[in-house]
C-alpha cells in the first residue's frame, strides 16, 4: 500500500484556508480579518494553518502567533460545535448561573481547565453579563438566548443540543 504524502483531511484543510487568502487577496494588513474567516471555518486556529498563512502572506509566523493571542475572541483550542456560553455576571450568579455551570460540568465531564468535550461536541464558556439581566440567569447557546434557565431545564438543552443534527 501506498502511504499518501499528505492525508486527504489535511488537503482539504490547506484548500480551505487558501480560498479564505484568495479572498483577502493575500494582503498581510487583512490578517485580522484572515483569522476571523480561518476561525469562523475551522472554530479555532489551528497552529499549522496559522503557520501556512504566515508563509503565504510573507509575514513572521511571530506576528500571526501575536495577533492570534492579542485579541480575546481568537482561540488557539479546538473548540466545540455547540458553544454553551453562561452569564456568570451579577444578575445571573444571584439567580444561580453557577448552578448551572456545575449540572453542565457534570453532565459533559468538564472542568475549568477542560471546557471541551473530546468529541469536540461542546464548549462551556462563561461570560460577564449579556445584557439581559431580566432573563437572569441567561445561557446562549451557538447563537439562540434562553432565559431564566432551571437546573432541569439546562439538562435538557444538553440532551437536546446532543442529539442535534448540524
Ligand atoms: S448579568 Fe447575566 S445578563 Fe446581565
Amino acid at each position: 500500500m501506498v502511504t499518501p504524502v499528505v492525508n486527504a483531511e489535511k488537503l482539504n484543510n490547506f484548500s480551505k484556508v487558501c480560498e479564505i487568502l484568495e479572498r483577502f487577496d493575500r494582503q498581510p494588513s487583512k490578517i485580522i480579518p484572515i483569522l476571523q474567516a480561518v476561525q469562523e471555518e475551522y472554530r479555532y486556529l489551528p497552529e499549522e494553518i496559522m503557520t501556512f498563512v504566515a508563509t503565504s502572506l510573507g509575514i513572521s509566523p511571530a506576528r500571526v502567533f501575536g495577533v492570534a493571542t492579542f485579541y480575546s475572541h481568537f482561540s488557539l483550542e479546538p473548540k466545540g460545535k455547540n458553544i454553551i456560553k453562561v452569564c456568570d455576571g451579577t444578575a445571573c450568579h444571584v439567580k444561580g448561573s453557577s448552578g448551572l455551570i456545575d449540572v453542565i460540568r457534570r453532565e459533559l465531564k468538564l472542568t475549568e481547565k477542560e471546557p471541551t468535550t473530546e468529541d469536540l461536541l461542546f464548549t462551556l464558556e462563561t461570560v460577564s453579563c449579556l445584557g439581559a439581566c431580566g432573563l437572569a440567569p441567561a445561557v446562549v447557546i451557538n447563537e439562540k438566548v434562553f432565559g431564566q434557565v432551571s437546573k432541569k431545564q439546562m439538562k435538557d438543552l444538553i440532551d437536546e443540543y446532543r442529539t442535534k443534527e448540524d
